[in-house]
């Protein structure tokens, strides 16, 4: 077969711009290095007439926050007949809705934090502070304040005293109409990257992160240093393999293909509890899954490129 060519999507108009372009350049660089002829190309008014005159055989979408992960853009990529590497549509749209996901993936057995979605208008109509000290007298504090849709822990609080509480929800409604108020959970945070390679899919060994403070947020994700990683995370076997067991779980109830990241902690009594599955993992130099490829034993670039293949496997839509 003749190189592939592939339009590495990347950029957007998301608070997570910067990370995408750094997502996809690296992809670019793997894929040049085993022989695809890439462009890289960002997600605005230009996309579809250069998407045209490409004429690529696969699109990667490296974009993150709502424009790669939110399933729209994969459905204009259907829409004009062109494979893509990751999960089809409607995947997309299940997983980047946590509430949405955290039910579908508790349905497959897989232990959830418990939480209450909070639309905008609820909060407003039935008063601030009932609605909040109903969930904390339901769930205890500390809480996790979070967008229903959202990346790169923006938005995301712990709050840890009732009276902190309105600020952060306040606050969290600056990413979106939805906030979620979740259980915390204590224990170890891990995220498990999963690719379809070799026609199978690989659980690859969880990548376990340790931050000062607790919180794996923005700063802690893109500052080299800030968070420290072990991988494989330093977990029993047995429960690395139940770790293991819930991700794929995880993947597989989402309808999700290709790769996926899905972050877990790891409950002190060896349960892992399901925080979220994302479609559009990061890929820059300090991100979980390029660590994981290689705590595999697999070589990055061989696995991305596998994935072109794989992707080039699946029929258009
Ligand atoms: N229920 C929870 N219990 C404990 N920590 C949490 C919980 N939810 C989120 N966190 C922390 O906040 C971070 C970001 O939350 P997450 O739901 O993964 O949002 P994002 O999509 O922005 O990554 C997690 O990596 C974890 O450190
Ligand atoms: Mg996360």
């Amino acid at each position: 077969m003749s190189a592939p060519r592939v339009a590495v999507l990347a950029g957007g108009l998301s608070h997570e711009r910067d990370v995408s372009l750094r997502s996809g350049r690296r992809v670019a660089q793997s894929l040049r290095g085993s022989g695809c002829e890439v462009v890289v190309l960002d997600a605005d008014a230009h996309l579809l007439p250069r998407l045209e005159q490409e004429a690529p055989d696969v699109v990667w979408p490296s974009l993150h926050g709502a424009v790669g992960e939110d399933g729209a853009l994969r459905d204009v990529l259907d829409l004009v007949g062109l494979v893509h590497v990751g999960s089809g549509a409607a995947a997309c749209r299940l997983a980047w809705d946590k509430p949405v996901a955290a039910q579908v993936v508790a349905a497959a057995g897989v232990a959830v934090p418990g939480e209450v979605a909070l639309a905008h208008t609820t909060f407003r109509d039935l008063g601030a502070h009932a609605v909040l000290a109903a969930a904390a007298r339901r769930f205890g504090l500390p809480l996790v304040v979070k967008p229903a849709r959202g990346g790169s822990a923006l938005g995301v609080t712990v709050v840890r005293e009732e009276d902190d509480l309105a600020r952060a929800v306040a606050e969290c409604f600056a990413y979106g109409g939805t906030a979620v108020l979740q259980r915390f959970v204590a224990g170890t945070e891990v995220a498990v990257s999963i690719v379809e390679v070799g026609g199978e899919l690989r659980v690859l060994p969880a990548v376990e992160v340790v931050v000062d403070g607790g919180t794996y947020d923005y700063d802690a994700r893109y500052t080299a240093g800030a968070a420290e990683f072990f991988t494989p995370a330093r977990l029993p076997e047995d429960t690395a393999r139940r770790v293991a067991d819930a991700a794929r779980a995880a993947h597989e109830a989402l309808g999700l293909r290709h790769l996926s990241r899905v972050d877990l902690v790891v409950r002190r009594d060896g349960e892992p509890v399901f925080l979220e599955a994302n479609t559009a993992p990061g890929t820059t130099e300090t991100s979980l899954l390029p660590q994981a490829v290689r705590a595999a034993g697999l070589d990055l670039d061989a696995v991305y490129r596998d994935l072109v293949d794989t992707a080039l496997r699946t029929p258009a839509r």
